[in-house]
């Protein structure tokens, strides 16, 4: 259908469409030996990140977790969890049952975090956390019992311990003022004691990536990775202790949360950086950060595919030349689009029109090609990211083959048709010793926080039981 339209070309010569289409595409197309060589990049940031005095220039974190262990299938109780990252906040109430390995969700309740909130100050914030909390122990009968609570927060975060973590900056929207540089588990405990109506148990603060791991680790025990693709994007993975050199002690493993959104902050990707790209950095609100994350997450790949077809557009490629208001509107080409397009053309064909679009046959072809494109990068560049991890874990343990499992989570992975397959085909390229198995997390930001509670529980009776 491409190939049926021609049209001059800047020179005035007549060529078929698609080859001046795909002139703007090349960029998103990376070859195997172009991912290899990302993943060689990663690989040596993530040493830099784990460095005792390098980690500070580092633009991969490899922050802590303090979480030691993954679940061993004993683990049981009550536990109230809290997941912020995106644009809504929940609240969990979660039982760990030991006989049937299995973790339920109880009840739960979700709170929109509007806009204000987002971009307000911090103690407004952690106030409305607070509240959202007190309305959940109320319909649940549950304020005057301290349960432990695992609270989810999706940001980069300098921990300290598995109580104390400090914000390194906010990412995905959320700028609240006050809250970088300071212990987020202190602002919730502040904000909790301002209201003096009820109380929490010990708190154990985990990143999303974490409690993916996690909860998929209570069903399947070789699981020492955790991945979201969603909203944002980031990993987590058991590495050596010995490895960990910001935190004392040599053995053992502990989880390390890569926050591999920041690759490439240092420049190290500016060659496969496309004019879209630094267009979308240029025009978010944390401009020079994230970089990975922006060419990856849910956040930012509708307005990427939105920038490429305007540009096709202006240059006469697409619907007669003619940008329709929402097109020409900054967030109004949604990533879930993406999906859909991708899944049929005449989805294609309902979102073009929606988006009030005079569209033709070849139209809606050429913006499923620019869907696919923006998506397949997306997804390769992931399963390099990943593919460095996992082959950083055979090396680790001196084994000529790794069998290991990651627990994956996010719309992105989840909603869109293909995006799982393309990945999972790369990472077999990227990390041929390694076999990778992937397993949805259920609900891992929630139950996943439990358990990383309920872990720490297990390991500081161990501890007591040793002493003693
Ligand atoms: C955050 C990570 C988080 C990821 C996925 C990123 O923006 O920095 O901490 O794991 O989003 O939610």
């Amino acid at each position: 259908i491409l190939s049926s339209r021609v049209q001059p070309d800047p020179s005035g010569s007549e060529t078929c469409v698609c080859l001046q289409v795909e002139k703007h595409l090349e960029p998103f197309r990376l070859s195997l030996e172009k991912l290899q060589d990302v993943s060689a990049r990663l690989r040596k940031d993530m040493l830099r990140g784990l460095g005792k005095h390098a980690h500070h220039r580092a633009a991969v974190k490899m922050l802590p977790t303090f979480v030691r262990a993954t679940p061993d299938g004993t683990e049981k109780g009550d536990f109230l969890a809290l997941d912020l990252g995106g644009t809504n906040f929940r609240v969990l109430h979660v039982r760990v049952l030991e006989e049937e390995q299995r973790v339920l969700k109880m009840d739960s309740q979700i709170c929109a975090i509007p806009q204000e909130i987002m971009l307000g100050t911090g103690e407004k914030l952690f106030d409305h956390i607070a509240a959202c909390l007190a309305e959940f122990l109320d319909s649940q009968k549950l304020r005057g019992q301290t349960l432990p609570l695992g609270f989810t927060f999706s940001f980069p975060c300098e921990q300290k311990e598995i109580d104390k973590s400090i914000l390194i900056r906010w990412t995905k929207g959320f700028n609240c003022s006050g809250v970088e540089g300071e212990d987020v588990v202190r602002l919730l405990k502040e904000a909790i004691h301002r209201r003096g109506d009820y109380d929490i148990g010990s708190v154990a603060m985990v990143n999303d990536t974490v409690g993916t791991m996690m909860s998929c680790g209570y069903r399947d025990q070789s699981c020492e990775i955790g991945m979201i693709i969603g909203t944002g994007t980031n990993a987590c993975y058991m590495e050596e202790m010995k490895n960990v050199k910001r935190v004392e002690g040599e053995d053992g493993r502990m989880c390390i949360n890569t926050e591999w959104g920041g690759f490439g902050d240092d420049g190290s990707l500016k060659d496969i950086l496309t004019e879209f790209d630094e267009e979308v950095d240029k025009t978010s609100i944390n401009p020079g950060v994230h970089t990975f994350e922006k060419m990856i997450s849910g956040m930012y790949l509708g307005e990427i595919v939105r920038l490429v077809l305007l540009k096709l557009t202006e240059e006469k490629l697409l619907f007669k030349g003619c940008p329709s208001e929402a097109l020409l509107t900054p967030g109004s080409f949604e990533t879930k689009f993406i999906s859909e397009i991708e899944d049929g053309l005449e989805n294609a064909k309902k979102i073009l029109t929606k988006l009030a679009l005079d569209w033709d046959l070849v139209d809606a072809c050429v913006a499923r090609l620019v869907c696919d494109t923006v998506s397949s990068r997306s997804a390769r560049l992931c399963a390099a990211a990943l593919a460095t991890i996992a082959n950083r874990i055979r090396t680790n343990r001196g084994l000529d083959h790794l069998k290991t499992t990651v627990g994956v989570d996010g719309t992105v992975y989840r909603k869109h048709p293909n995006f799982s397959d393309e990945l999972q085909a790369a990472v077999r390229l990227l990390a041929p010793k390694c076999d990778v198995s992937f397993l949805i997390s259920e609900d891992g930001s929630g139950k996943g926080a439990a358990m990383v509670t309920a872990v720490a529980q297990r390991l500081a009776l161990h501890c007591m039981l040793n002493f003693l």
